[in-house]
């Protein structure tokens, strides 16, 4: 069995690696640079787990930029974007069917596994354009864990015929080592509607909590004791319940629109407003920084969370437009951006230059460098954690 993967970055390149833990596995990206880094044994991304799966994964694993090494794969994985598109207000596939198209013309063998989050409806289309078995197998990690979550899936989803579904998800066990994980079967459109709900619910629990947290600070409590007061309840749980100044990453918003257009249209407005809330959290932040009248606002890191690599649909980012928009002077302290300038805001190097500069600092997580600065801090990571 010969595996390809289409795209390189968390999902695709984690599929990777797991599957290079059983069988040949070629993992194709039309970034080059990409390319040299998984050829030289390196991870695309920043991921504490990689290590541990490296060595068995590299005698097995290679990639290229090349797309003639899907003509004899067995299985021919799918990985790549899918970004939201506001003018269809839905995602745009269109890379995702031409690379469906291609893979069929070189080879109408292989078994085609959708990875890429899409639509309701999309698989089912696609699949009637090709003579190949399609099956959509979403992926639920995150980021900052991706390979070890690939590695360890709370349940692996494909929806498409049952005995190519039972086929890849026998190979993919072999993989994981774990004949415990549950796979549910269902159809196309049933498994596009698990990501999508999953994502939506994970949406709705962060903005639940924002709002909580709100409502704390507008009317002066603490919004510890009410989270803890409430997820002391077995039935709410004590997880996943740290405010933030809303949620981001290059998953939640989307998805969590993407639904809601299917939903709103037909059954109702609880999704839709979840991305509403998420909004109005943001400009709370906003509004409140705001009043405390600071010379200069400091933004301690525009990533999503601890332990991302990326700034993909931050929240910070939405409230840092705001506050330039409304004339604010503002620096941001991010070790991982590159140029002098974010989006107009000048990037300050040096830690204590940037701290100094502030006079409030922004930080959605608070981290080890910036907690002796507590006094400046405006924070809502009540828990210190997530
Ligand atoms: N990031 C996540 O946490 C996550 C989790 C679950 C599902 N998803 C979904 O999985 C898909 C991929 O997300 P990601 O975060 O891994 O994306 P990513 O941006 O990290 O990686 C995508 C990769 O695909 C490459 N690429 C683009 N077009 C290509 C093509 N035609 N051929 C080969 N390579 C190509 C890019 O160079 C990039 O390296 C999306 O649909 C996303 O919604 C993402």
């Amino acid at each position: 069995v010969k595996v390809v993967v289409f795209g390189a970055g968390y999902v695709g390149f984690s599929t990777s690696v797991l599957f290079a833990q059983e069988y040949p596995t070629t993992v194709v990206d039309v970034s080059q640079e990409k390319v040299e880094t998984i050829n030289a044994g390196g991870c695309p991304f920043v991921d504490k787990d990689y290590e541990r799966y490296r060595l068995k994964a590299c005698t097995q694993l290679e990639a290229t930029q090349d797309i003639d090494v899907v003509d004899d794969a067995a299985y021919a994985c799918i990985a790549i974007p899918s970004d939201y598109c506001e003018t269809l207000n839905a995602y745009d596939t269109s890379d995702i069917k031409e690379l469906v198209l291609e893979i069929s013309q070189r080879n109408q063998d292989a078994v085609i596994v959708i990875r890429s989050t899409v639509g309701v409806g999309f698989t089912e289309q696609i699949s009637e354009l090709v003579e190949n078995e399609v099956v959509y197998c979403p992926e639920f990690l995150r980021e900052g864990s991706a390979v070890r979550d690939t590695f360890s899936p709370d349940r692996i989803v494909i929806g498409g015929d049952m005995d190519t579904a039972r086929r890849l998800a026998e190979s993919m066990r072999s993989c994981l080592d774990l004949r415990t994980t549950p796979v549910l079967y269902a159809t196309y459109a049933e498994a596009e509607a698990v990501k999508l709900f999953a994502n939506a619910y994970l949406a709705m629990r962060v903005a639940f909590f924002n709002e909580l947290d709100s409502f704390a600070l507008h009317h002066d409590l603490d919004a510890k004791k009410i989270i803890d007061g409430v997820c002391l309840d077995p039935r709410i749980e004590q997880h996943y319940n740290n405010p933030s100044f809303g949620f981001g990453g290059y998953c939640l918003p989307k998805d969590t629109q993407v639904l809601s257009k299917v939903t709103g249209l037909t059954y109702g407005m609880l999704i839709d407003s979840i991305t509403q809330s998420n909004d109005a959290r943001k400009q709370l932040i906003a509004e409140r920084i705001k009043q405390l009248g600071p010379k200069t606002i400091g933004i301690y890191r525009l990533c999503m969370k601890r332990g991302s690599d990326n700034f993909r649909e931050a929240a910070i980012i939405d409230i840092l437009r705001f506050l330039h928009d409304n004339g604010e002077s503002l620096v941001i302290f991010e070790p991982l951006a590159s140029e002098d300038t974010y989006e107009g805001v000048p990037v300050i190097k040096d830690f204590i230059r940037f701290c100094d500069m502030s006079d409030v600092i922004l930080a959605n997580r608070v981290d080890d460098r910036i907690k002796p600065f507590a006094d400046k801090v405006f924070t809502r990571d009540v828990f210190q954690r997530d």
